[in-house]
């Protein structure tokens, strides 16, 4: 049982599985229907292994119209995974990578990216609702400049971001302004990129490789994927030899065709938007919702699927005594209420009137 697990039981009071639609985490959702049609279709018959299949050429090409250029592809196991070795291929182990206080990649990836790396180390940039910005990056790299420190040389910017926000083009280009000026490279979390392109409703291009990404890891499964993220490479000279990295690290998966074939399903004809847009839009009504209730606090502003907001102790104890699950550990403290693919208006209806009645008590 994972630690996360352990603290999600005792929160909860409960154990087993959940009928009920959560707002504990867009990963309690299942599969979408697109995602596990095309995981059906992959599996008739033999394919090729190890990713020299024709699923993973087409969700290649995909990506590769979606995103509108030639870039270089590789899908893992999941998000851990695609930032530690894409961040590891963009340093030496003397560097450093700047990342916000609560970066996804410092808090809960266990070390990773400081391992893969073989110890580069993490800078923790202070950020006004998650985001960086270039005067954070400018005084962290002017802090220390000798030759006793690690080296800074990756910025990396969490898309949508651990608080529920988004960066606009225009505030990735104001950072990748600042890090060109320092020589650094830009890497992009994006477990909800999905999300963030949904909410800003500009093309992917627009808030990646036009802004200065250099690498982007792109969730599939907050949207809707059993598993997986794809990392892809719009600087191709960084993405040497990274085959190799996918391979040692046991991310090259031997029936590849089944990481793949999900992403054809849901990039083919637009799930993957139609899927973040409607997961952003209940969180709209979340929001709307909690805003309605007296003695509900909203914490950062809601720009993508998650909510955040401060429920008095005894509310959030008596929904958790109702069967509802959500953290109230991730980020900057607060309550994390996270839509997904499936939530429905009456899902939120549910909690509403559940938090009215404890409030009322
Ligand atoms: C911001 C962010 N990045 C990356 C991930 C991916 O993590 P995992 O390794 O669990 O797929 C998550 C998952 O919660 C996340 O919230």
């Amino acid at each position: 049982m994972s630690s996360n697990e352990s603290q999600t039981r005792a929160q909860f009071g409960r154990t087993g599985s959940t009928h009920r639609r959560q707002f504990a985490s867009d990963n309690y959702a299942g599969i979408s229907p697109e995602a596990w049609l095309a995981m059906e279709e992959a599996n008739a018959g033999h394919e090729r292994s190890y990713g020299d299949d024709q699923w993973t050429e087409q969700a290649a090409n995909l990506i590769r119209n979606i995103f509108e250029t030639d870039c270089e592809v590789f899908f893992v196991f999941n998000g851990t995974a695609a930032n530690s070795l894409s961040l590891a291929s963009l340093c030496q182990s003397y560097h450093s990578i700047l990342c916000t206080e609560v970066a996804h990649v410092e808090t809960d990836e266990c070390g990773a990216p400081e391992f893969f790396s073989n110890g580069t180390k993490m800078l923790l940039v202070p950020g006004m609702n998650g985001k960086m910005d270039p005067a954070g990056v400018e005084r962290m790299v002017k802090k220390r400049t000798d030759i006793h420190y690690p080296k800074p040389r990756v910025v990396s910017l969490t898309q949508a971001t651990e608080l529920g926000t988004v960066y606009t083009p225009d505030e990735i280009k104001a950072v990748w302004a600042k890090a060109k000026s320092f020589g650094l490279r830009m890497h992009m979390d994006g477990a909800r990129f999905a999300n963030a392109a949904a909410s800003l409703g500009c093309t992917p291009k627009e808030i990646t490789w036009q802004a200065g990404i250099d690498v982007l890891c792109f969730g599939g499964t907050k949207n809707g994927m059993a598993v997986g993220d794809a990392v892809i490479f719009f600087n191709r000279d960084l993405a040497a030899e990274f085959d190799y990295r996918c391979k040692q690290a046991g991310q090259l998966s031997s029936k590849m065709r089944f990481l793949s074939a999900p992403w054809v399903g849901m990039l083919k004809d637009g799930a993957w938007l139609r899927h973040a847009k409607h997961a952003n839009t209940m969180a709209e009504y979340l929001e709307k919702s909690l805003c309605a209730v007296a003695g509900v606090k909203l914490l950062s502003p809601r720009q993508a699927n998650g909510v955040f907001a401060e429920l008095p102790r005894k509310a959030i104890e008596g929904l958790w005594a109702k069967g509802w699950m959500f953290y109230t550990f991730i980020g900057a403290g607060g309550c994390r209420l996270m839509c997904s693919w499936d939530t429905r208006l009456e899902d939120v209806d549910a909690f509403i009137a559940d938090l009215k009645q404890l409030l009322l008590a």
